[in-house]
């Protein structure tokens, strides 16, 4: 264990995703913009995050929302310019927060220039800076159908695993490690404080670009265009040559001062732990999306994934947890509802790790209805609509006025804004000490002010009755007990070993007392942390 006066600001922090395009819009074009994140500062701190993680905001044709990047070293003028992002660091500097940007090194837009020169010529000197063959595999696009696509005008296929739209780069050129890895100096010395680092388990391909095999487990109902699904991700992604790449990425990082490198990963668990390095020299922390992924609304479920996780992580990993992001369903919608998210909170808040919250999780927002014909997501246009990612990328709930205060009235925004807006919304929320955003500002609160939370050790307590969760956070003589009832009925629980408590906070927000823990009753979905 690390004693807590160690840690450093990514592991004692809590991170908030911003999603650009629908946080706030204040040029009145039904867009978000990074003046509208900049104006949205004093929320965030007074909400008690620590660093903001914002999806791209680079030059883009937005293919993919921004994931298409034509410039890694610039703003799209949709979103404001350099003058407007240096200003949005200082402001969220000056209060004390870290920003966190989007990269996305394993592909670029077909309109970079890199890419443009490279499909030019066979000879053109940028040319393997992608990936061109005169014969594709078999590999195939997340996004629906194959990951090639024949280019007529030199007559070879280049490899895209997301749309046609996003060539990937040949990160076995040095030309181009060395190309993109000025672009994270470039950042660094703008101030920004850390990366997401895009599908980073992706960067190296099999050398033979050899063909995946059949995946026996393939969902029966597929869409036909989903070829990827119908393959094991045997040689297209997680190759043991990406871990060098990962070392040299934070080595970079590692010319700068505390600067932290996260990375989307998935995979089996044995996998995803050796993002960490050999030695805890790649990535401060690959994202764990255990309890997101394939979840149900379980307490012993849940517990069974942070104990082997627990287990898993060397002396030197620090763990971490979300529950939500821009390419999933929402978290209150995925759990079942507000009474769900609210434990959520708990659960994401106290664990021992650090939270990623994605935007509007603190008012429970829900997954948006998305009518046919306004479809933007390119996974939801190409595999159906029941693929779209939209559903969670609807714009901020801020207030009960016209398109709830994101767009100026009569504006269309680029995604229609849930119906339930003008209860559901940060100024109604705030004005409630009873609501979900009171309980999100309480619980980051605590953890702040709390080393046992923030620092502290974890450890599992075997209780009786089933679908309730129970765990210890420990720092020197701090003791605080988690008690989450994930039943739709009260518990009663007798805690081992324990006698009594006082009762800080409950997801309910009405309940502050001592308690005996001989027999602790909860509510249906109730949780509550209690001082030992
Ligand atoms: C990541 C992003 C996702 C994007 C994809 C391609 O999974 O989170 O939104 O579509 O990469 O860049």
């Amino acid at each position: 264990m690390q004693p807590v006066e160690n840690l450093r600001w990514w592991q004692r922090g809590v991170v908030y995703q911003i999603y650009p395009r629908s946080f706030k819009d204040t040029t009145g074009n039904g867009v978000g913009d990074l003046q509208g994140v900049i104006e949205k500062l004093d929320y965030l701190h007074d909400l008690g995050i620590d660093a903001i993680w914002l999806s791209p905001f680079y030059p883009s044709p937005m293919a993919d929302f921004g994931y298409d990047v034509a410039d890694y070293c610039d703003v799209d003028p949709l979103f404001g310019d350099l003058a407007t992002f240096d200003r949005l660091v200082a402001e969220a500097h000056s209060r004390g927060l870290k920003i966190i940007i989007d990269w996305v090194p394993n592909h670029t837009s077909d309109q970079h220039p890199w890419f443009i020169e490279s499909r030019s010529s066979r000879d053109n000197p940028k040319r393997d800076w992608y990936i061109w063959r005169d014969t594709p595999n078999n590999w195939g696009s997340f996004f629906g159908g194959p990951a090639w696509t024949y280019d007529a005008q030199t007559g070879q296929y280049y490899l895209h695993q997301f749309c046609k739209e996003q060539p990937e780069l040949n990160w076995r050129n040095p030309e181009v490690k060395a190309a993109m890895l000025d672009t994270l100096r470039f950042w660094m010395k703008r101030g920004v404080d850390g990366f997401r680092m895009d599908v980073i388990g992706l960067l190296i391909k099999d050398k033979d670009l050899r063909d995946n095999p059949p995946n026996p487990n393939a969902p029966p109902n597929l869409p036909e265009n989903d070829l990827f699904s119908r393959l094991l991700q045997v040689y297209n992604m997680y190759q043991d040559e990406n871990h060098a790449v990962m070392r040299e990425i934070r080595q970079v990082l590692d010319e700068y001062d505390d600067r932290c490198a996260i990375g989307e990963l998935w995979g089996p668990l044995s996998e995803w732990v050796r993002y960490y390095g050999e030695h805890g020299d790649e990535l401060h922390l690959p994202f764990n999306f255990r309890l997101m992924d394939g979840m149900t609304w379980n307490a012993q479920q849940m517990r069974a994934v942070v104990d082997s996780l627990e287990a898993a992580l060397p002396d030197f990993a620090w763990p971490n947890y979300v529950l939500g992001n821009h390419d999933r369903t929402r978290l209150a919608t995925r759990f079942g509802g507000e009474a769900q998210a609210r434990v959520a909170a708990m659960l994401l808040l106290t664990l021992r790790g650090t939270p990623t919250i994605y935007y509007g999780e603190e008012i429970g927002m829900e997954d948006v209805p998305i009518p046919p014909d306004k479809i933007q997501d390119p996974q939801g246009i190409n595999l159906g609509p029941e693929r779209t990612r939209d559903v969670c990328r609807t714009p901020m709930q801020w207030d009960a006025g016209p398109n709830a205060g994101f767009s100026p009235a009569g504006v269309e925004t680029w995604l229609p804004i849930a119906a339930d807006y003008v209860t559901r919304n940060v100024a109604a929320l705030s004005a409630d000490p009873h609501s979900i955003l009171t309980l999100y500002k309480r619980l980051l609160r605590l953890r702040r002010a709390t080393p046992a939370l923030y620092g502290g050790s974890y450890r599992p307590l075997d209780v009786e009755p089933d679908n309730v969760y129970v765990y210890l956070r420990k720092a020197d003589a701090q003791r605080y007990l988690i008690a989450l009832n994930f039943a739709t009925e009260p518990r009663t629980l007798a805690i081992p070993g324990e006698t009594g408590g006082r009762i800080l906070l409950s997801t309910h927000l009405d309940r502050e007392e001592a308690v005996s823990l001989d027999a602790l009753s909860l509510r249906a979905n109730e949780g509550v942390i209690i001082a030992l």
